[in-house]
């Protein structure tokens, strides 16, 4: 049996959707049911039950974007950088290995040749660099709390996606904005996501921290020509002159744009489709909200 927090969310139905189609057992632990933030209530829970494995999905990402985590920021701390800290406590106290959905938005640009970051890269879009938003800064620090922490996965899952229209999809999100930033991001399809991590389980791969991206990177203007090729958002896309025009006009807090290496993972065994092709499938199965 396995044990799911944060299922009732974006990325939590999708692992509720891969862990129903493959036959797993699983619970899907609510905060209104079980106050799995505490660590004694998580702990007794999980000796109760003796869970093969742990996923937490759960976490504050604010709505309907990162700008939202500017006005909570109790909540922000509270759900990505206390609760990994608390989950790892009563993992390690009911013996429970488990997997941490962290992100990608802890880093900011490339490497210096214009490669991805790999999980030896130390972030560089943290509040130690005093140059992050908040919502990243809080998952830079969740991950801090997990250092040392016996038998976790630490997976950074990037700017989701996938075929189906909903506000929380990046390819959604890019059809109804006014205005775009071009940048270049690797980015990550929900389902291959949530796959990819639970195969590490499945695999019994080293306890690490794994870059779960889709292979290579792409700019917004790729994206936006292929949503116009797949004829699914036929429309006059506008973008913002530059990173300045953004934030006098449309932002609050600095985003994080990203290339990410998931050559570690690929290592492994574990691959995810290349990154255009990954958004060409998702645009051509296209299901509107
Ligand atoms: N969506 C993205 O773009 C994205 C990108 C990269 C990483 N992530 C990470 O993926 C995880 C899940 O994100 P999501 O998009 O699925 O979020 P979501 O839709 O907001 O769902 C998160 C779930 O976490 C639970 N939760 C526990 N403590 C919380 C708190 N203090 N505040 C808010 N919710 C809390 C809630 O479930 P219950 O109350 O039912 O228990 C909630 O339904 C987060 O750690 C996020 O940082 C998301």
């Amino acid at each position: 049996m396995i044990i799911l927090l944060g299922g009732s969310g974006y990325v939590g139905q999708a692992y509720q959707s891969l862990l129903s189609n493959k036959g797993i057992a699983f619970q899907n632990l609510r905060r209104a049911d079980l106050d799995y933030t505490d660590v004694a209530t998580l702990t007794a829970h999980l000796r109760a039950t003796r869970p093969a494995f742990l996923i937490n999905a759960a976490g504050y990402t604010g709505k309907p974007n990162v700008d939202a985590c500017e006005l909570h920021k109790a909540e922000c701390l509270q759900g990505n950088a206390v609760l990994p800290g608390r989950i790892a406590e009563a993992c390690a106290a009911a013996d429970v290995p488990w997997g941490h959905v962290s992100s990608g938005c802890i880093f900011t640009g490339a490497r210096p040749d214009g490669s991805g970051f790999t999980e030896d890269d130390a972030p560089n879009f943290t509040f130690r660099r005093d140059n992050c938003s908040f919502y990243s800064g809080t998952k830079a620090l969740g991950e801090e709390t997990l250092v040392g922490a016996p038998s976790v996965y630490i997976w950074r899952l990037r700017i989701p996606f996938d075929h189906r229209e909903s506000p929380r999809n990046y390819l959604t999100k890019l059809m109804r904005y006014e205005r775009l930033l071009e940048a270049a991001n690797s980015i990550s399809q929900l389902h291959e996501f949530v796959a990819a991590t639970f195969a590490c389980w499945e695999k019994r791969i080293p306890f690490a921290t794994y870059n779960v991206t889709n292979p290579g990177h792409v700019t917004t203007r790729e994206v936006v020509d292929l949503i116009l090729k797949s004829g699914v958002h036929p429309k006059a896309y506008q973008f913002f002159d530059d990173e300045a025009d953004f934030m006098a006009k449309a932002a609050k807090t600095p985003r994080s744009n990203c290339v990410m290496s998931s050559a570690k993972l690929a290592a492994a065994g574990i691959t995810l489709t290349p990154v255009h092709e990954a958004v060409r499938q998702a645009l051509a199965q296209w299901q509107k909200a």
